[in-house]
């Protein structure tokens, strides 16, 4: 799945092709995409706001940080892929061709060569998660367990792999009832979203590609194998936010990397590196930011020709007795959130990150 220049070049023909318009926000996307992969990182100065299209477009641009220009081309090639299928799928009325793919607003997902992948695809909130989302995850769960693919992946478009639950979808900013009403549906949801990585049947992999926040980390304890690019980090700041933790965690994160480890992550807020979270056995694998794509591809091309029964009916055998304590712990959690969502640290931790956007 390593795009070469002629990958791209065949993308970028392919764009115009395009039976249908994409939107502006994926405009936006391929415009950044496109200058990452040609110019490296956004090196022009940001137009004013008299100039609001320019400065979406640097915006779109800027996003991407870091992001090297061998992964932005990458990007883009699978970007415009799923954009031709999905546009050939809605001209025929059905897919025509192997890959399948979900439209969503923030998650681009596409089904090929054994693999259904699902991007986090919100490159310029660094894939926050928002509530949309969790429900468009579910659903492309829930096909993937059905599909004809091996395994599935989930990855982040742009420089991050993700950062978190979007937090203004939770401070209870413009909602009617205000934040007890976040309090009674967003725990609600949070466990739905859960359950359905509790009850995933198949193999599930991350590639890490950049940082990865909060409840993309606490999730990792239910993922079956994770890649990191050695850029990657991983940040679990729960109690500086007020918050207790989520996904499992509580109970995978000190299974799995022993209690004394897993407190310095939980309880304090401890940032690791993808080489720290390796030799605690939070992550299978590291490699090296400039080969990351190429290698993990290849490799789990390789994975996906497995026998997909065996690969199920192993991964059961590995996971059932863990099921319904997963679910207990993960009821346990999100009644803890809820409770805590109407505290006072909770409130102050969130008008603080809301008042800090407001003075960039
Ligand atoms: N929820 C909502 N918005 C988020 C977000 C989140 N979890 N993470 C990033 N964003 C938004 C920022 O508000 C900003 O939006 P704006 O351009 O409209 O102002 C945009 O994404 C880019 O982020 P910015 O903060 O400008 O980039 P940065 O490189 O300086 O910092 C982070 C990136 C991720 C370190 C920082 O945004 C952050 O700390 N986010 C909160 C992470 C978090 O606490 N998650 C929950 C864990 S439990």
């Amino acid at each position: 799945m390593r795009a070469s220049q002629q990958d791209f070049e065949n993308a970028v023909n392919q764009v115009k092709l395009l039976k249908k318009d994409p939107g502006n926000q994926v405009k936006l996307q391929l415009y950044a995409l496109y200058k990452q992969a040609t110019d490296g990182p956004c090196n022009v100065s940001k137009p004013g706001v008299f100039d609001p299209v320019n400065k979406a477009k640097w915006e779109a641009w800027n996003a991407l940080g870091s992001l090297t220009q061998e992964t932005a081309r990458q990007n883009y090639v699978d970007l415009v892929s799923s954009l031709s299928s999905s546009s050939e799928a809605s001209s025929q009325g059905k897919s025509g061709t192997d890959v399948k793919v979900q439209e969503s607003k923030d998650i681009v997902v596409t089904s090929e060569d054994g693999i259904t992948k699902i991007m986090f695809n919100r490159p310029s909130k660094k894939n926050a998660i928002t509530l949309e989302m969790y429900q468009d995850i579910i659903l492309a769960l829930k096909n993937a367990s059905t599909d004809n693919s091996a395994i599935t992946v989930f990855t982040g478009a742009g420089d991050y792999y993700c950062s978190g639950n979007d937090l203004t979808n939770f401070s209870g900013v413009g909602v009617p009832g205000g934040m007890e009403e976040v309090a009674n549906k967003g725990p609600k949801s949070l466990r739905e979203f859960v359950n359905s990585f509790i009850d995933f049947p198949k193999p599930l992999v991350a590639v890490i590609n950049g940082p990865a926040i909060g409840i993309s980390v606490a999730l990792l304890g239910l993922f079956d194998a994770i890649y990191a690019s050695d850029m990657a980090t991983f940040h679990t700041p729960f109690t500086s936010l007020g918050q207790c933790p989520e996904a499992c965690s509580s109970y995978t994160f000190p299974k799995i990397m022993g209690s004394a480890k897993a407190a310095e992550m939980l309880l304090f807020g401890k940032k690791l590196t993808a080489r720290e979270a390796c030799a605690q056995g939070l992550v299978t694998e590291v490699f090296p930011d400039s080969t990351f794509e190429k290698e993990i591809w290849t490799r789990l091309k390789a994975y996906a020709k497995l026998p997909q029964n065996s690969l199920r009916i192993s991964k059961q055998l590995i996971r059932k007795d863990e099921k319904e304590k997963l679910h207990a712990v993960n009821a346990e959690e999100c009644s803890t959130i809820k409770a805590m969502m109407l505290s006072e640290e909770y409130i102050n931790a969130i008008k603080s990150f809301l008042s800090r956007k407001s003075k960039l």
